[in-house]
This record gives C-alpha cells, sequence and structure tokens, in this order.
C-alpha cells in the first residue's frame, strides 16, 4: 500500500516536472522574441538598405549606381572603421552634395557591425 503510494506521488511529480519544463520552454521562448535565428541577415538588410545602389553582390551595376559613378565594394580596400564610419556617416562629395546618406539613425550598432562583415565578405 505504501509502496503503491510512493509509487503515484513519483509519477504525479514525473508529470508536473516535465509540465515545469515545458512551461519553462515556452516561457524562456517568449522571453527571447528576438533569437539570432529571427533578427533580419546581414544580407537582408544589405538588401533592403543598400542594395538599390550598391547591387546585391556589391558591384554596384544599378541604375542608381551608374548615376553615381560609385565604388565597387568589391574591390574595396577599406578596414573595418572605415566602412563602419562609412555606413554610418555616409558620403558627401567636395561641394557637399550627399552622394550616400548616413545610416546611422536607421540601422541598430548590431546591424552596422553586421554590415562591416558583409561588405568585407564581398571582396574576392
Ligand atoms: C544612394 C545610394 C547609396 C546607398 C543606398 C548606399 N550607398 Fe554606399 N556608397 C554610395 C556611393 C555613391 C559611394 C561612394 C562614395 C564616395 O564618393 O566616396 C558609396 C560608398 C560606400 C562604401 C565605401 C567604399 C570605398 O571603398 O570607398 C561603403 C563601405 C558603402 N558605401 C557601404 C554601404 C552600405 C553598407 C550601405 C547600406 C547600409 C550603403 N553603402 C548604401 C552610395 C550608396
Amino acid at each position: 500500500m505504501i509502496s503503491d503510494m510512493r509509487l503515484s506521488v513519483a509519477r504525479l511529480w514525473d508529470g508536473g516536472g516535465w509540465r515545469a519544463a515545458v512551461f519553462l520552454g515556452v516561457g524562456l521562448a517568449a522571453a527571447c522574441p528576438r533569437d539570432v535565428s529571427a533578427a533580419p541577415s546581414a544580407r537582408e538588410v544589405f538588401a533592403k538598405h543598400c542594395a538599390q545602389c550598391h547591387g546585391k553582390d556589391g558591384h554596384g551595376f544599378t541604375p542608381m549606381g551608374k548615376q553615381l559613378r560609385i565604388k565597387d565594394l568589391t574591390a574595396s580596400k577599406l578596414g573595418d572603421a572605415e566602412i563602419r564610419s562609412q555606413i554610418m556617416e555616409g558620403a558627401k562629395d567636395k561641394k557637399g552634395i550627399v552622394r550616400m546618406a548616413p545610416f546611422k539613425d536607421k540601422l541598430s550598432a548590431d546591424e552596422v557591425e553586421q554590415l562591416v562583415a558583409f561588405v568585407k565578405g564581398l571582396r574576392q
């Protein structure tokens, strides 16, 4: 009889423990809605914000790229810091006319860092 009871208590706890684990899992998933797989990839950010001028592959064979006589990103020799500041601050010509708009208000620091790596990755 006693051993019977112990068994059922153990079973109950087992079931409860399992449910608690599921609950914890759901709770964790809800607590971090922006897990890495859900965040847009650097490629998507580049396609959305940069490709209209630079082209998806960075060569700049776009109407905008031709008009601006854009630099080929795959041939760029800039270092991390220069790429970062180019993205954040954009570029103006000698007359102060904007050639590339600044992105510091449009992108998060994370997105900028991902783009720095992505832009370097375009080089062959
Ligand atoms: C309006 C068109 C336009 C958009 C959109 C644009 N760029 Fe540019 N980008 C340019 C032009 C034009 C230049 C060349 C500027 C110059 O004369 O130095 C340039 C230069 C650069 C350079 C420097 C290349 C070098 O070797 O000097 C980098 C890096 C760069 N862009 C990255 C980006 C990234 C990343 C994005 C998206 C967040 C982006 N650009 C969006 C037009 C654009």
